[in-house]
């Protein structure tokens, strides 16, 4: 098998609430190729899971709350001292208000509107921006997590498929500008997966039975799966991609009846 070496590679992976986050399924396929990893995690319950997850495998944990402008220009600066440059980053971040994820769209607040596409979509740009001057020496590889809302309308995703038709939006916009440095920004739209955020959408259990019934693979997608897509996207296998959306869905968005 051709080996996928990562090995003087620095990767940044934004995102790991627990060992079920999308996230950590990219984090176990970048240190078996041999990466550098830096986690960001938003409190201290989180930081207190990452610890516990990465107890034997050196790594650096910084905090970084999306949100906070301060906070993400301190955490890119901090890993700019410690690393020098970085070669990845991973963008798996998204949040919205609960009840914003159960009721109906037309009722979707202001707030709720601003929040759910600060967090799971600007921030893509923000930190991108912050990220830049140590990508850009090298060139590099960003990834960002999407979901079939994105492009078609799925019930009670709601304004997490606005935040998402944005995300893939400025997945395109970054490869476009970011292109000539070398960098490449593509996004990994995958299958539903039980996760933390997952289990704030209403219903979501039905969503996976569905899916395992329609997708042609007649499966839901696992961390495994997602890993091994951003594994690709993140590495030299994919030098010439960029502004992709990769579905890692089994299959199911292929599926017409
Ligand atoms: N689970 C699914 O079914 C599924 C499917 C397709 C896409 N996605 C996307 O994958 C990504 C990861 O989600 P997940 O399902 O692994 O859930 P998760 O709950 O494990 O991860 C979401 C992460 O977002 C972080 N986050 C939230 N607000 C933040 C902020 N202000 N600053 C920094 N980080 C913040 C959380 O700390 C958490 O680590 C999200 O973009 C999600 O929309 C998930």
């Amino acid at each position: 098998m051709f080996p996928i070496d990562l090995d003087g590679k620095t990767a940044v992976i934004m995102g790991v609430a627990n060992q079920r986050s999308l996230a950590w399924g990219v984090a176990e396929k970048l240190r078996a190729a041999g990466a550098n990893i830096v986690f960001t995690y938003v409190g201290e319950k989180f930081r207190g899971n990452l610890e516990t997850l990465t107890e034997d495998f050196p790594c650096t944990l910084i905090e970084c709350d999306v949100t906070n402008d301060a906070q993400v220009d301190e955490a890119f600066a901090q890993i700019g001292k410690e690393q020098g440059r970085i070669d990845m980053l991973v963008h798996s971040i998204a949040f919205a208000n609960r009840e914003d994820l159960s009721g109906a769209y037309v009722d979707t607040s202001r707030e709720g509107f601003r929040t759910a596409l600060e967090v799971s979509a600007y921030s893509l740009v923000r930190v991108a921006q912050a990220a830049l001057p140590l990508l850009r020496e090298n060139g590099g590889s960003i990834i960002a997590m999407s979901y079939l809302a994105a492009v078609r309308a799925v019930p009670k995703y709601n304004v997490m498929g606005t935040a998402k038709a944005a995300l893939e939006q400025a997945v395109r916009q970054l490869a476009l500008e970011l292109g000539e440095m070398n960098i490449r920004v593509n996004a990994i739209s995958a299958g539903p997966v039980n996760t933390l955020s997952a289990r704030g959408v209403r219903g979501f259990t039905d969503i996976l039975g569905l899916h395992r019934e329609r997708a042609p693979l007649k499966r839901n997608v696992t961390l495994e799966d997602v890993g091994g897509t951003a594994l690709y996207l993140l590495s030299d296998l994919a030098s010439g991609v960029t502004g992709e959306t990769i579905y890692v869905d089994g299959g199911f968005n292929i599926v017409g009846l």
